[in-house]
C-alpha cells in the first residue's frame, strides 16, 4: 500500500471516533458548506457558529440568498468583517442561481466571484466529493511535520508542493471527510505550540516527530516590517448611534465598519497624538478629527451603541470612541 493510502486510512478512522460536531455537518449540501467555508476564513470555528446559524437562519437556501437586497446580507455579516467576501458572496449566489445551482468541480466554481482555490476546493470536496485537496493554515501545519517538509509555503512554489502532497492524499475514497479530517487534526491535535502527538493517528509515521522537532515545522513566515500610520477619524456620535463607513481608505481593519476619515503612512512617530495602537504590523498613532466636514450622509451606516461590539468589533474602535467621550 502507498503512504498516501496507509495514512488515509489512519486518518479516517480517527476521524470516525474524533469528528468535532459543527452545524455545517449535519448535512453536508453546497449551500451550507460554502457559507460556512467564507465565514471560516475570517475566524475561528467557535467564532463563527453564532453567526453561521443567524445567517442560516435568515438565508436557508441559495435563492433566498440571491433575492435578498446585499443591504440586508452585509447586515447579517456585521461583524465578520471583510464585507467585500459579503458582498462577493451575494454576488456569486445571483450567478449560481441563475445558472441552475452549484456546478461540481473546483475549476468549475472558481469563475464565481470569490471563488478562490481554498473555497472552491472545499465545497467541490465537502459537498461532491471531488478528489481535491485542500490546503489550509492547519493543512500546511500537518502535512509540513508528517512529511519533513521545510519549505516556503507562502511561496506559490512552496505552496503547490503542499498542494500536491493534499491532492495525493485525498486522491481516492472519502475525499470529503479526509479534507475535514485533516483540518480536525490540525485544529485540535496538531496544534502550533506542544502538538498532542499521543493522541495523533500519525505519530508513527510523522517525519518531524522521529526528529523530535515539530514545532520547527513548518518555517515561520518571515515577519511584515513594521509600518507607522497616522489615522484621524472623525467620530460621529448621534442620538446613542455611531455613524460608520466601510473601510476603504486605510490598510489596516481593511473591509470593517470604521469611523470616516483618514490615514497617512508616516516615516517617524508624531509628537502628539491622542492615543496608540497596534493592529499586525500597523503601529497607529491616532489623532481625533475635530474640523467638523460634511461627509456624505449617503456611505454613512448608523450603528446603536449597544450594537457596535458586534458590528465592529475591533479594540481600535472601541478605544476611539472611549477617547471622545472623555473629552466631552
Ligand atoms: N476550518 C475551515 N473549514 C473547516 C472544515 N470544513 N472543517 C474543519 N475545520 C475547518
Amino acid at each position: 500500500m502507498s503512504n498516501d493510502a496507509n495514512d488515509q486510512i489512519l486518518l479516517l478512522d480517527w476521524y470516525r471516533h474524533n469528528k468535532r460536531d459543527l452545524p455545517w455537518r449535519h448535512s453536508p449540501e453546497a449551500y451550507g458548506v460554502w457559507i460556512s467555508e467564507v465565514m471560516l476564513q475570517q475566524t475561528t470555528v467557535q467564532a463563527v457558529i453564532p453567526y453561521y446559524e443567524r445567517f442560516m437562519a435568515r438565508f436557508p437556501t441559495l435563492e433566498s440568498l440571491a433575492k435578498s437586497p446585499v443591504e440586508s446580507v452585509l447586515e447579517h455579516w456585521a461583524g465578520l468583517g471583510y464585507y467585500s467576501r459579503a458582498r462577493n458572496l451575494h454576488k456569486a449566489a445571483r450567478e449560481l442561481a441563475r445558472d441552475g445551482g452549484f456546478p461540481k468541480t473546483h475549476l468549475e466554481l472558481s469563475k464565481y466571484p470569490g471563488f478562490g482555490p481554498y473555497t472552491a476546493r472545499a465545497v467541490s470536496s465537502i459537498a461532491f466529493g471531488e478528489h481535491a485537496g485542500i490546503v489550509d493554515g492547519n493543512v500546511v501545519r500537518v502535512l509540513s511535520r508528517r512529511h519533513g517538509l521545510k519549505l516556503e509555503w507562502w511561496t506559490p512554489k512552496g505552496r503547490a508542493v503542499l498542494q500536491e502532497h493534499a491532492d495525493r492524499l485525498v486522491a481516492r475514497g472519502d475525499s470529503s471527510s479526509t479534507n475535514q479530517a485533516l483540518m480536525d487534526l490540525g485544529a485540535t491535535v496538531c496544534v502550533p505550540r506542544a502538538p498532542r502527538c499521543l493522541l495523533c493517528p500519525w505519530a508513527s509515521v510523522c517525519a518531524a516527530r522521529k526528529l523530535g522537532r515539530q514545532e520547527e515545522f513548518p518555517l515561520a513566515r518571515p515577519r511584515k516590517e513594521r509600518e507607522i500610520w497616522i489615522w484621524r477619524p472623525r467620530v460621529l456620535l448621534s442620538r446613542g448611534r455611531v455613524g460608520l463607513v466601510a473601510n476603504e481608505y486605510a490598510p489596516f481593519l481593511k473591509g470593517h465598519l470604521i469611523c470616516p476619515g483618514r490615514a497617512e503612512r508616516k516615516n517617524k512617530a508624531p509628537k502628539k497624538f491622542d492615543f496608540r495602537h497596534s493592529v499586525t504590523c500597523h503601529d497607529i498613532f491616532v489623532i481625533l478629527e475635530r474640523e467638523n466636514k460634511k461627509i456624505p450622509e449617503k456611505s454613512i451606516t448608523w450603528v446603536p451603541l449597544q450594537k457596535l461590539k458586534q458590528a465592529a468589533p475591533s479594540s481600535l474602535l472601541q478605544k476611539a470612541l472611549k477617547r471622545v467621550k472623555e473629552l466631552q
